[in-house]
Protein backbone atom coordinates (compact mmCIF):
# COMPACT_ATOMS: atom_id res chain seq x y z
CA UNK A 1 0.00 0.00 0.00
CA UNK A 2 2.80 2.41 0.83
CA UNK A 3 4.62 2.35 -2.30
CA UNK A 4 1.21 4.12 -4.18
CA UNK A 5 2.71 7.12 -1.76
CA UNK A 6 5.28 9.21 -0.88
CA UNK A 7 5.91 12.05 1.84
CA UNK A 8 6.60 15.40 0.83
CA UNK A 9 6.71 17.83 4.18
CA UNK A 10 5.48 15.47 6.28
CA UNK A 11 2.16 14.33 4.09
CA UNK A 12 1.07 11.25 2.13
CA UNK A 13 0.19 11.92 -1.72
CA UNK A 14 -0.30 9.26 -4.71
CA UNK A 15 2.87 8.70 -6.45
CA UNK A 16 1.05 8.43 -9.84
CA UNK A 17 -0.64 11.64 -9.79
CA UNK A 18 1.45 14.39 -7.69
CA UNK A 19 5.62 14.70 -7.59
CA UNK A 20 7.74 15.91 -5.36
CA UNK A 21 9.33 17.77 -8.51
CA UNK A 22 5.92 19.04 -9.17
CA UNK A 23 5.53 20.27 -5.64
CA UNK A 24 8.74 22.05 -5.84
CA UNK A 25 7.75 23.62 -9.39
CA UNK A 26 4.41 24.79 -7.27
CA UNK A 27 6.32 26.10 -4.85
CA UNK A 28 6.45 29.78 -7.69
CA UNK A 29 3.49 29.55 -8.52
CA UNK A 30 2.37 32.78 -9.42
CA UNK A 31 -1.72 33.48 -7.90
CA UNK A 32 -3.47 36.25 -9.18
CA UNK A 33 -5.62 39.28 -7.25
CA UNK A 34 -8.93 37.28 -9.14
CA UNK A 35 -8.05 33.74 -8.69
CA UNK A 36 -10.19 31.49 -7.03
CA UNK A 37 -9.16 28.95 -5.07
CA UNK A 38 -11.43 26.01 -3.71
CA UNK A 39 -9.86 24.26 -0.45
CA UNK A 40 -11.10 21.62 0.51
CA UNK A 41 -9.92 18.49 2.19
CA UNK A 42 -10.55 15.24 -0.40
CA UNK A 43 -13.93 13.87 -0.66
CA UNK A 44 -15.62 17.28 0.96
CA UNK A 45 -17.52 18.44 -2.31
CA UNK A 46 -14.69 19.86 -4.37
CA UNK A 47 -16.44 18.73 -7.94
CA UNK A 48 -19.79 20.06 -6.72
CA UNK A 49 -18.63 22.70 -5.60
CA UNK A 50 -16.20 23.58 -8.76
CA UNK A 51 -18.78 23.58 -10.95
CA UNK A 52 -20.91 25.90 -9.50
CA UNK A 53 -17.68 28.03 -9.48
CA UNK A 54 -17.11 27.52 -12.74
CA UNK A 55 -20.42 28.01 -14.01
CA UNK A 56 -21.10 31.31 -11.52
CA UNK A 57 -18.08 32.57 -13.76
CA UNK A 58 -18.64 31.62 -17.13
CA UNK A 59 -22.68 32.66 -17.08
CA UNK A 60 -21.19 36.06 -15.60
CA UNK A 61 -18.64 36.21 -17.94
CA UNK A 62 -20.92 35.08 -20.86
CA UNK A 63 -23.05 38.02 -20.52
CA UNK A 64 -20.51 40.79 -19.47
CA UNK A 65 -17.99 40.18 -22.52
CA UNK A 66 -18.38 41.35 -26.02
CA UNK A 67 -17.84 38.33 -28.90
CA UNK A 68 -14.82 39.58 -30.15
CA UNK A 69 -12.48 39.62 -26.94
CA UNK A 70 -14.47 36.08 -26.12
CA UNK A 71 -11.42 33.41 -25.24
CA UNK A 72 -13.25 29.74 -25.88
CA UNK A 73 -11.73 28.58 -22.03
CA UNK A 74 -12.47 24.90 -22.81
CA UNK A 75 -9.25 24.72 -25.39
CA UNK A 76 -6.89 26.24 -22.58
CA UNK A 77 -8.18 23.97 -19.93
CA UNK A 78 -5.90 22.47 -17.17
CA UNK A 79 -6.79 19.64 -14.46
CA UNK A 80 -8.15 21.86 -12.25
CA UNK A 81 -6.09 20.82 -8.98
CA UNK A 82 -3.12 22.47 -8.28
CA UNK A 83 -1.11 19.38 -6.99
CA UNK A 84 -2.20 17.33 -9.40
CA UNK A 85 -0.48 16.45 -12.68
CA UNK A 86 3.28 17.20 -13.91
CA UNK A 87 6.21 19.72 -12.94
CA UNK A 88 5.27 21.99 -16.24
CA UNK A 89 1.85 22.57 -15.23
CA UNK A 90 2.66 25.98 -13.09
CA UNK A 91 4.09 27.08 -16.63
CA UNK A 92 0.77 26.12 -18.39
CA UNK A 93 -1.17 27.46 -15.79
CA UNK A 94 0.19 30.75 -16.18
CA UNK A 95 -1.11 31.30 -19.58
CA UNK A 96 -4.69 30.40 -19.05
CA UNK A 97 -6.94 33.34 -18.95
CA UNK A 98 -8.90 34.88 -15.81
CA UNK A 99 -10.70 33.96 -13.86
CA UNK A 100 -9.05 30.89 -12.95
CA UNK A 101 -10.98 28.60 -10.57
CA UNK A 102 -8.30 26.36 -8.89
CA UNK A 103 -8.78 23.49 -6.48
CA UNK A 104 -6.69 21.91 -3.81
CA UNK A 105 -6.75 19.66 -1.20
CA UNK A 106 -3.45 21.02 0.55
CA UNK A 107 -3.15 22.53 3.73
CA UNK A 108 -2.18 26.15 3.80
CA UNK A 109 0.93 25.94 5.03
CA UNK A 110 1.98 23.93 1.72
CA UNK A 111 0.11 26.09 -0.43
CA UNK A 112 2.65 28.51 -2.91
CA UNK A 113 3.06 31.96 -0.65
CA UNK A 114 1.41 33.79 -3.53
CA UNK A 115 -1.68 32.25 -2.62
CA UNK A 116 -1.90 34.56 0.17
CA UNK A 117 0.36 37.37 -0.69
CA UNK A 118 -2.29 37.97 -4.01
CA UNK A 119 -5.22 38.53 -1.94
CA UNK A 120 -6.76 35.90 -4.09
CA UNK A 121 -10.42 34.47 -2.72
CA UNK A 122 -10.48 31.58 -0.74
CA UNK A 123 -13.63 29.19 -0.40
CA UNK A 124 -12.95 26.76 2.02
CA UNK A 125 -15.03 23.72 1.67
CA UNK A 126 -16.17 21.77 4.69
CA UNK A 127 -17.66 18.56 5.40
CA UNK A 128 -19.01 16.03 8.42
CA UNK A 129 -15.86 13.94 9.24
CA UNK A 130 -17.72 10.39 9.09
CA UNK A 131 -19.44 10.87 6.03
CA UNK A 132 -15.70 12.20 4.60
CA UNK A 133 -14.49 9.04 5.92
CA UNK A 134 -17.26 6.69 3.96
CA UNK A 135 -16.78 8.76 0.61
CA UNK A 136 -12.91 8.38 0.05
CA UNK A 137 -12.90 4.14 1.50
CA UNK A 138 -14.87 4.24 -1.61
CA UNK A 139 -13.27 6.00 -3.80
CA UNK A 140 -9.99 4.62 -2.75
CA UNK A 141 -11.10 1.48 -3.42
CA UNK A 142 -12.53 2.38 -6.68
CA UNK A 143 -9.21 4.15 -7.93
CA UNK A 144 -6.07 2.73 -8.75
CA UNK A 145 -4.14 5.73 -7.65
CA UNK A 146 -5.20 5.43 -4.44
CA UNK A 147 -4.31 2.50 -1.83
CA UNK A 148 -7.19 -0.08 -1.54
CA UNK A 149 -7.99 -0.76 1.85
CA UNK A 150 -9.43 -4.92 2.32
CA UNK A 151 -11.97 -3.76 4.96
CA UNK A 152 -13.72 -0.58 5.97
CA UNK A 153 -12.19 -1.36 9.82
CA UNK A 154 -8.79 -1.15 8.18
CA UNK A 155 -9.63 1.90 5.99
CA UNK A 156 -11.22 3.66 9.72
CA UNK A 157 -7.49 3.33 11.21
CA UNK A 158 -6.00 5.04 8.32
CA UNK A 159 -8.52 7.63 8.23
CA UNK A 160 -7.87 8.37 12.58
CA UNK A 161 -3.78 7.59 12.26
CA UNK A 162 -3.78 10.27 9.15
CA UNK A 163 -1.80 7.39 7.28
CA UNK A 164 -3.07 8.42 3.94
CA UNK A 165 -3.27 10.59 0.97
CA UNK A 166 -3.58 14.34 1.58
CA UNK A 167 -2.88 13.31 5.84
CA UNK A 168 -5.56 13.36 8.75
CA UNK A 169 -8.66 15.91 7.85
CA UNK A 170 -8.34 16.40 11.82
CA UNK A 171 -4.75 17.62 11.09
CA UNK A 172 -6.54 19.91 7.75
CA UNK A 173 -8.75 21.48 9.76
CA UNK A 174 -6.49 22.50 12.49
CA UNK A 175 -4.48 24.13 10.06
CA UNK A 176 -7.10 25.88 8.30
CA UNK A 177 -8.38 27.19 11.60
CA UNK A 178 -5.77 29.15 11.78
CA UNK A 179 -6.85 30.78 8.60
CA UNK A 180 -10.83 30.80 9.15
CA UNK A 181 -10.19 35.04 10.18
CA UNK A 182 -8.65 36.24 7.20
CA UNK A 183 -10.19 38.37 5.08
CA UNK A 184 -10.37 36.88 1.82
CA UNK A 185 -11.82 33.47 3.09
CA UNK A 186 -15.18 32.33 3.12
CA UNK A 187 -16.26 28.92 4.54
CA UNK A 188 -19.42 27.03 2.94
CA UNK A 189 -20.10 23.43 4.78
CA UNK A 190 -21.95 20.31 2.33
CA UNK A 191 -24.51 20.35 5.05
CA UNK A 192 -25.55 23.56 4.19
CA UNK A 193 -25.23 24.11 0.53
CA UNK A 194 -27.28 20.43 0.18
CA UNK A 195 -29.98 22.24 2.30
CA UNK A 196 -30.43 25.22 0.58
CA UNK A 197 -28.44 25.13 -2.99
CA UNK A 198 -30.04 28.21 -4.09
CA UNK A 199 -28.98 30.10 -1.06
CA UNK A 200 -25.12 28.80 -1.05
CA UNK A 201 -25.08 29.73 -4.85
CA UNK A 202 -25.93 32.85 -3.98
CA UNK A 203 -23.53 33.57 -1.13
CA UNK A 204 -20.81 32.09 -3.20
CA UNK A 205 -21.47 35.05 -5.93
CA UNK A 206 -21.79 37.78 -3.49
CA UNK A 207 -18.25 36.29 -2.11
CA UNK A 208 -16.79 36.93 -5.63
CA UNK A 209 -18.59 40.01 -6.44
CA UNK A 210 -20.90 38.75 -8.85
CA UNK A 211 -24.20 40.12 -9.66
CA UNK A 212 -26.29 36.96 -11.34
CA UNK A 213 -30.61 37.20 -11.67
CA UNK A 214 -32.53 34.90 -10.16
CA UNK A 215 -33.23 32.78 -13.02
CA UNK A 216 -29.61 32.39 -13.76
CA UNK A 217 -28.77 31.22 -10.21
CA UNK A 218 -31.88 28.70 -10.86
CA UNK A 219 -30.15 27.33 -14.05
CA UNK A 220 -26.97 27.50 -11.94
CA UNK A 221 -28.38 25.59 -9.13
CA UNK A 222 -29.60 22.67 -11.58
CA UNK A 223 -26.64 22.04 -13.54
CA UNK A 224 -24.70 21.72 -10.15
CA UNK A 225 -27.38 19.16 -8.77
CA UNK A 226 -26.26 15.45 -8.22
CA UNK A 227 -28.57 14.17 -10.17
CA UNK A 228 -27.43 16.63 -13.25
CA UNK A 229 -23.71 16.19 -12.43
CA UNK A 230 -24.14 12.51 -12.62
CA UNK A 231 -25.48 12.26 -16.06
CA UNK A 232 -22.97 14.96 -17.45
CA UNK A 233 -20.25 12.84 -15.77
CA UNK A 234 -19.49 10.77 -18.79
CA UNK A 235 -18.71 13.74 -20.86
CA UNK A 236 -16.88 15.92 -17.85
CA UNK A 237 -15.23 13.21 -15.59
CA UNK A 238 -14.58 10.08 -18.05
CA UNK A 239 -14.37 6.61 -16.29
CA UNK A 240 -14.10 8.53 -13.18
CA UNK A 241 -17.27 9.48 -12.73
CA UNK A 242 -19.42 6.72 -11.21
CA UNK A 243 -16.52 6.01 -8.59
CA UNK A 244 -17.16 10.44 -7.96
CA UNK A 245 -20.78 10.51 -8.41
CA UNK A 246 -21.61 8.25 -5.91
CA UNK A 247 -24.29 8.85 -3.27
CA UNK A 248 -23.70 12.75 -2.86
CA UNK A 249 -26.23 12.94 0.11
CA UNK A 250 -25.60 13.37 4.16
CA UNK A 251 -25.19 10.45 6.78
CA UNK A 252 -24.47 7.71 4.62
CA UNK A 253 -21.37 7.21 7.80
CA UNK A 254 -24.63 5.50 9.66
CA UNK A 255 -24.26 2.38 7.44
CA UNK A 256 -20.24 1.91 8.10
CA UNK A 257 -19.38 3.02 11.42
CA UNK A 258 -19.98 0.51 14.35
CA UNK A 259 -20.44 1.88 17.85
CA UNK A 260 -17.12 2.04 18.88
CA UNK A 261 -16.01 3.77 15.69
CA UNK A 262 -18.68 6.39 15.91
CA UNK A 263 -17.33 7.17 19.63
CA UNK A 264 -13.55 7.21 18.95
CA UNK A 265 -14.19 9.82 16.51
CA UNK A 266 -16.40 12.00 18.46
CA UNK A 267 -13.66 11.84 20.95
CA UNK A 268 -10.99 12.99 18.47
CA UNK A 269 -13.67 15.97 17.49
CA UNK A 270 -14.02 16.89 21.16
CA UNK A 271 -10.22 16.55 21.88
CA UNK A 272 -9.58 18.32 18.70
CA UNK A 273 -12.11 20.11 17.23
CA UNK A 274 -14.72 20.60 19.47
CA UNK A 275 -13.74 24.57 20.75
CA UNK A 276 -12.61 25.76 17.33
CA UNK A 277 -13.68 27.84 14.68
CA UNK A 278 -14.26 25.46 12.48
CA UNK A 279 -15.02 22.90 14.41
CA UNK A 280 -17.95 25.08 15.09
CA UNK A 281 -19.12 25.28 11.35
CA UNK A 282 -19.04 21.72 10.93
CA UNK A 283 -22.37 19.98 11.01
CA UNK A 284 -21.50 17.36 13.40
S1 LIG B 1 -12.39 14.52 -4.78
O1 LIG B 1 -12.07 13.32 -5.56
O2 LIG B 1 -11.67 14.55 -3.53
O3 LIG B 1 -12.19 15.77 -5.52
O4 LIG B 1 -13.95 14.35 -4.42
P1 LIG B 1 -14.95 15.54 -4.08
O5 LIG B 1 -15.49 16.10 -5.34
O6 LIG B 1 -14.36 16.48 -3.11
O7 LIG B 1 -16.11 14.80 -3.28
C1 LIG B 1 -16.89 13.79 -3.83
C2 LIG B 1 -18.18 13.71 -3.03
O8 LIG B 1 -19.04 14.81 -3.39
C3 LIG B 1 -20.28 14.28 -3.85
N1 LIG B 1 -20.87 15.14 -4.88
C4 LIG B 1 -22.04 15.80 -4.74
N2 LIG B 1 -22.90 15.89 -3.71
C5 LIG B 1 -24.01 16.62 -3.90
N3 LIG B 1 -24.30 17.26 -5.04
C6 LIG B 1 -23.47 17.20 -6.10
N4 LIG B 1 -23.77 17.82 -7.24
C7 LIG B 1 -22.27 16.44 -5.98
N5 LIG B 1 -21.24 16.16 -6.79
C8 LIG B 1 -20.40 15.37 -6.12
C9 LIG B 1 -19.90 12.92 -4.39
O9 LIG B 1 -21.05 12.13 -4.58
C10 LIG B 1 -18.97 12.43 -3.32
O10 LIG B 1 -19.63 12.08 -2.09
P2 LIG B 1 -20.19 10.59 -1.79
O11 LIG B 1 -20.63 10.66 -0.36
O12 LIG B 1 -19.07 9.63 -2.00
O13 LIG B 1 -21.32 10.38 -2.73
Amino acid sequence: REELLFSYKGILYPATICSPEAFRAMESFEARPDDVILAGYPKTGTNWVGQILTDLIATFEKRNQDEENHVNKEELEEFPYLEIGDAEKYERMSKLPSRRVIFTHLIPENLPRSIFKSKAKILLLLRNLKDVATSFYHFSNALSALPSYESWDDFFIAFMTGKMPWGSYFNYLSEWNKHVDDKNIMTITYEELKENQALGVKNIAAFLGLSLTEEEIQDIVERSSFQSMKKNSPKTHGALGTALFRKGGVCDWKSFFNEDQNQAMDKAFEELLAGTKLGTKLKY
